[in-house]
């Protein structure tokens, strides 16, 4: 009886039929030349969103399953139960990274994101942890410092909208939104901030977002590693990712040079010099050699670049596109802040809806739909079946999020499903809200983002209103990569009592 149930886990996991050679990259929209442009000619951009055809197949052969791509099997795992359980449940299974050609050239090889599980990622996660915390919410100084900055992003980028929108423009918010997001990781990292047009911060802002384009799950080139032998569309993708890595990787080692040039052990300026201290100069056996030090800081700038920019885009869509749900925003702020003074964070606990506004965009709009690539650290079993050591393993978000055993009509934009009876943030079902993941690998910047993100929010909702030219329907189309980033609209903005500066 044991040796049929034995027999019964270990036959391979259910899936769809894989071709030779592709397997079924071209199901999920991976053949970038040919499928993506026939499939959204046909069936509209939806077509080409691995993370919906994920949920799909999920209908067909169950939340766990398995598919092929090129010459690797990986496992999807799908809906809120199951992926609660292998990433909870069996944390340290699921804790591993796969060893992928892309992987390897990030932050010059020594990047805690992109490295599997082991006793040195586990120092180096925790010193980027204790670093995060030092500079955002270790106590009331450095709360208070790190919230002026985001204030001075936030009503910097209001002086510039309303420029933008003089005489009634409508305008593209995305590069404006990128870089104000983009100057408090800037300022956390290495104490700089950059002028909104500024050429060689845009062009480092390009590679960033063209990173987060190429990484997300499925891509090509790890999957058909033999591709980057031929020369073809894929290779070329490739060469890109690399070029563009060792560039944004020597723009951080040239600041953390500075850094270590003036490096003072009495004072400790920013992120870099903190880093620096605990992994360059302090004498431990932590395991971490002085090259983790550039490593950790492009890991942070990295993770926090395209991230929290993509968040801010849809918050401005989602507002824009819906003016009730705006309205009662301003109400709620204009009540329990006043026309006197900007928001801020100690408003937040009165503001449930603005985070409940905040939660449903995350939980809608999914924006990081997969987490990075997993993989096994030993044999596991997840509802039933069974997974062997080294297996890659994607985790669908988007699916979480729009499981239709957790969420009552998971596909309608409704901030207020998150306020319980008496208008207070309903805690149990913002837990629920899969988008910096779980587990062992579970997103390190998640407090500073919806610290950051909040903030911002309730800063422009304060200052402004956001309005879509009435011609134009705001689309929800969004290109996909690591993070689903909003295709370009416009909109116009009109300020709505003072304008007031930073305190
Ligand atoms: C990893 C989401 C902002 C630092 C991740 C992962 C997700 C995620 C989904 C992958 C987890 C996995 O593989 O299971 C987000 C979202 C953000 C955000 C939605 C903003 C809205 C940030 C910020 C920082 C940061 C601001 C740093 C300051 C990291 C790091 C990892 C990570 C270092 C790698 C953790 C590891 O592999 O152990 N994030 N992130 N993130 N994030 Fe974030």
């Amino acid at each position: 009886c044991l040796w049929v149930r034995n027999l019964r886990l270990k036959r391979r996991l259910p899936g769809p039929f894989a071709w030779p050679v592709v397997g079924n990259a071209m199901q999920l929209g991976q053949m970038p030349h040919i499928t993506f442009a026939k499939l959204a000619k046909k069936y509209g951009n939806v077509y080409q969103m691995p993370h919906i055809t994920f949920a799909k197949l999920a209908k067909k052969y169950g939340n766990v399953y398995q598919i092929r791509l090129g010459c690797s099997d990986i496992v999807v795992l799908n809906g809120d139960k199951a992926i609660r359980q292998a990433l909870i449940e069996h944390s340290t299974e699921f804790a591993g990274r796969p060893n992928f050609v892309s992987f390897q050239i990030v932050s010059g090889g020594k990047s805690l994101t992109f490295t599997s599980y082991s006793k040195q990622w586990k120092m180096h996660r925790k010193v980027a942890q204790s670093t995060i915390r030092a500079f955002s919410s270790a106590n009331s100084q450095t709360k208070k410092a790190f919230e002026k900055q985001i204030v001075a992003e936030a009503t910097e980028l209001v002086g510039i909208f309303l420029k933008l929108s003089s005489q009634g423009k409508y305008f593209n918010p995305a590069h404006e939104l990128t870089v104000a997001a983009s100057n408090v990781i800037c300022a956390l990292c290495f104490g700089k901030r950059y002028g909104h047009d500024d050429v060689e911060f845009r062009a480092l802002l390009e590679k960033a977002h063209q990173f987060g384009q190429t990484v997300g799950a499925g891509s090509l080139v790890d999957v058909m590693p033999w591709l980057q032998s031929f020369p073809n569309p894929v290779r070329s993708v490739y060469e890109n990712f690399k070029d563009l890595n060792q560039e944004f990787f020597g723009f951080v080692c040239n600041k953390v040079e500075e850094h270590r040039e003036t490096f003072d052990p009495e004072v400790t300026r920013d992120m870099s010099d903190a880093i620096i201290a605990v992994i360059d100069k302090a004498d431990s056996d932590n395991g971490l050699t002085k090259a983790h030090t550039e490593g950790t800081v492009s890991d942070l700038i990295g993770a926090g670049l395209d991230t929290i920019s993509t968040a801010l885009h849809w918050i401005v869509l989602l507002l824009a596109k819906h003016p009730n749900i705006q309205t009662e925003l301003h109400e709620l702020i204009d009540k329990v802040v006043g026309p006197n003074r900007l928001p801020s964070i100690e408003d937040r606990s009165c503001l449930a809806y603005l985070d409940a506004f905040v939660y449903e965009t995350m939980r809608f709009t999914s924006f990081v739909p997969v987490t990075i690539p997993h993989s096994t650290t030993s044999d596991v079993t997840v509802d039933g079946l069974h997974i062997p050591k080294d297996t890659v393993i994607f985790i669908n978000q988007w699916s979480a999020n729009h499981d239709p055993l957790k969420w009552k009509d998971p596909h309608i934009f409704d901030p207020s499903r998150f306020l319980d009876e008496n208008g207070s943030l309903d805690r149990d079902l913002i837990s629920n809200v899969m988008i910096f993941s779980a587990g062992k690998r579970r997103c390190i910047g998640e407090q500073v983002a919806k610290v950051q993100i909040f903030l911002f929010s309730a800063i422009l909702l304060h200052q402004c209103r956001f309005e879509r030219n009435p011609t134009e329907d705001l689309s929800l189309h969004c290109s996909y990569g690591l993070t689903l980033r909003p295709v370009d609209y416009k909109i116009t903005v009109k300020l709505r009592g003072k304008l007031l500066k930073e305190q």
